[in-house]
């Protein structure tokens, strides 16, 4: 089998459980190599065990992405065990939901931590070596709450969205023409982050919401696999990817 995603080490955060844990699957059965960071690393072993069984190439890390030497070490696990890294999916995110009057500071903190600042420090770990390579592909996960404000309850969630749309395109113009970025936006998929608010109403809306609209991981992950597949000389900005049913 020959394409343009066998061979790339392709560095994940938030691979544990839903789109990054899907997309890390998806790579590496097209040959990639997936270097996989989280926090729950018994769920890291078990993925790491099923993509080994299956002839797959992947290596893992305990990664807290609110911490920059981590995103580090994740980009020098690539280095050490895979010689290089050719891609990075920004992945781990946090969505707490809640009205803006409930002034849930702490997890407005958590997500401006998480969504932005551990997605900077993403961008941070590899572009000394996307410099030094002259090649590079970085992979942001926003959301269509990035493009419009979810209110009320996502106001702050759709802010940091709304960063890392603003950070990838501010990279896209920025960067050497030989490193390539992608914005993808998803809107509701099937994954773990619908239990990530602590509004007991706003979870009840959000779990329904879901139940009625999403669709799988899988869906994000082979958007995911286009966009690097493509030649070097063709960057896939952005991808919008929404079941067909939901209105925004
Ligand atoms: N599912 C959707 O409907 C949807 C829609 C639009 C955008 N997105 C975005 O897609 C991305 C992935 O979310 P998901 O839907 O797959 O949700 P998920 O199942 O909750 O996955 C979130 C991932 O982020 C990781 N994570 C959270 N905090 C972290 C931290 N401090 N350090 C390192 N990893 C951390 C989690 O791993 P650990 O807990 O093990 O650390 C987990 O692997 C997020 O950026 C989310 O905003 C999802």
């Amino acid at each position: 089998m020959s394409n343009n995603i066998r061979e790339k080490v392709v560095v994940i955060t938030g691979a544990s459980s839903g789109l990054g844990e899907s997309t890390a699957r998806h790579l590496a059965s097209l040959g990639a190599s997936v270097v996989l960071g989280a926090r729950r690393t018994d769920k890291l072993e078990t993925i790491a065990a099923e993509i080994r069984g299956a002839g797959g190439k992947v290596a893992i890390k305990a990664t807290d992405v609110t911490r920059a030497d981590d995103l580090k070490a994740l980009v020098q696990l690539a280095k050490d065990s895979f010689g290089k890294v050719d891609v990075i999916v920004n992945n781990a995110g946090l969505m707490a939901i809640a009205p803006m009057t409930e002034t849930k500071v702490e997890e407005w903190n958590r997500m401006i931590d998480i969504n932005i600042k551990g997605l900077l420090y993403g961008v941070a770990a590899v572009l000394p070596e996307f410099q030094a390579q002259n090649s590079g592909h970085i992979i942001n996960v926003a959301s269509v709450g990035g493009i419009k404000v979810f209110a009320p309850g996502g106001t702050v969630y759709s802010s940091t969205k709304f960063a890392v749309r603003a950070i990838t395109e501010g990279l896209r113009i920025e960067l050497d023409n030989n490193i390539r970025t992608t914005i993808i936006s998803p809107g509701a998929v099937s994954s773990e982050l619908k239990n990530g608010s602590s509004h007991a109403e706003s979870s009840a809306f959000v779990n329904d919401f879901y139940r009625n609209n999403e669709i799988p991981a899988d869906s994000v992950a082979r958007a995911i696999a286009y966009a690097i597949e493509q030649p070097a000389n063709v960057d896939i900005s952005e991808i919008v990817i929404r079941p067909t049913v939901q209105e925004f």
